[in-house]
């Protein structure tokens, strides 16, 4: 003989006192207890400006992302400010290279027309630019070449002057991005002594040695000639590392600090997030866009929803701000549901 299970008994047995479905039985309790919001506000979107006249070209490794030229890109910062994206991170890729990349110390170079410009057209814009040699280097690595490997300190000088010409055309932000040893204190006196106080530097802290930038070095004609990046740039297996770069940076005068890929390093993202009072960034890289971009193309996943659960993965995991070419698409998607 069996006895009838009530809903007390089955309580008293289990000692359910604790039902978490019941936060999750509506989209309107579960909108009230979301532990993470994604904003707009979050994003920085990374820019690839061009030479040229009239230029917008899609680019063949990163479907949905272009090559603008200067005078054509308010094309894509009115619409990102329209989805109230006011963060731009650009990329210049010149048409000439040399040994030194001498070319991105041209107060007329690529990134210091398309800062001015943008600095005139827009008051509400905050201008970020990526400071590194490699874009503008004819052998690709992040800095001036001793033989085969990249001498630190005499590129500390010319980045140094790279920095002080972006933000001199109107850069609010410089991001170094090549790795080097002290790169944070050097840009800091530079500015300083040019009387760019107010110029704030946020720096690829933790960068990692990562398969996942291949698309992005096709978009910025950055692969290096030879050999790879693993001499300046952090082996992925190394997590205490990364918190060695990190204080290094806070200590030498960052403002920011970033992780770098996003994805891969959730466990780094929350490791800087619970060390340093500084916001956080990461940088949902090339690789990372592309995977999302092509399964969704291929019709084997959600494109939007895999987009906004990995955007909000980065944001669970510490990140205050997030660095992805999706700002746009997100930004629309967001303010279409809120
Ligand atoms: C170059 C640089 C890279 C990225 C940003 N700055 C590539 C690299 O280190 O080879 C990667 C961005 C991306 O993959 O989206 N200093
Ligand atoms: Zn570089």
């Amino acid at each position: 003989m069996s006895l009838p299970l009530d809903v007390l008994s089955v309580n008293s047995m289990l000692e359910l006192r604790h039902r978490p479905r019941r936060l999750r039985r509506t989209s309107t309790i579960r909108d009230l207890v979301r532990e993470t919001r994604l904003s707009p506000k979050d994003f920085i979107m990374p820019l690839f400006v061009v030479e040229g006249h009239n230029v917008k070209n899609e680019i063949g490794s990163m479907q949905g992302q272009y090559h603008f030229s200067v005078d054509r890109l308010n094309e894509v910062t009115d619409s990102l400010l329209d989805v109230g994206v006011q963060h731009v991170i650009l990329f210049g890729i010149p048409d000439e290279k040399d040994s030194e990349g001498r070319v991105s110390l041209d107060s007329d170079g690529i990134i210091q027309r398309a800062a001015r410009h943008l600095r005139e057209q827009y008051a509400e814009l905050f201008i970020t630019t990526d400071v590194c040699l490699c874009e503008y280097t004819n052998h690709g690595h992040c800095g001036l070449l001793d033989g085969h490997s990249v001498n630190n300190d005499e590129t500390l000088l010319i980045l140094q002057e790279q920095a002080v010409s972006h933000a001199r055309a109107g850069a609010d932000m410089v991001a170094p991005s090549g790795m080097m040893d002290g790169v944070v204190a050097a840009l800091r006196v530079a500015l300083d002594e040019a009387e760019l106080v107010e110029t704030a530097i946020m720096s690829y802290s933790a960068k990692y040695a990562s398969a996942y930038y291949g698309p992005f070095r096709d978009a910025a004609q950055s692969a290096p000639a030879f050999g790879d990046r693993r001499g300046y740039q952090m082996d992925p297996a190394n997590r205490r590392e990364a918190l060695r770069e990190v204080l290094d940076d806070v200590h030498e005068g960052a403002d920011i600090v970033m992780v770098k890929p996003a994805l891969a390093y959730l466990d780094i993202i929350r490791e800087v997030r619970d060390s340093v009072n500084l916001p956080v960034a990461c940088y949902s890289v090339s690789g990372e866009y592309t995977m999302i971009k092509l399964a969704a193309q291929a019709g084997l996943i959600d494109g939007d929803a895999i987009m906004l659960e990995s955007l909000t993965a980065m944001k669970r995991a510490g990140a205050d701000i997030i660095i992805t070419y999706f700002a746009e698409d997100a930004s629309r998607l967001l303010s279409r549901k809120a």
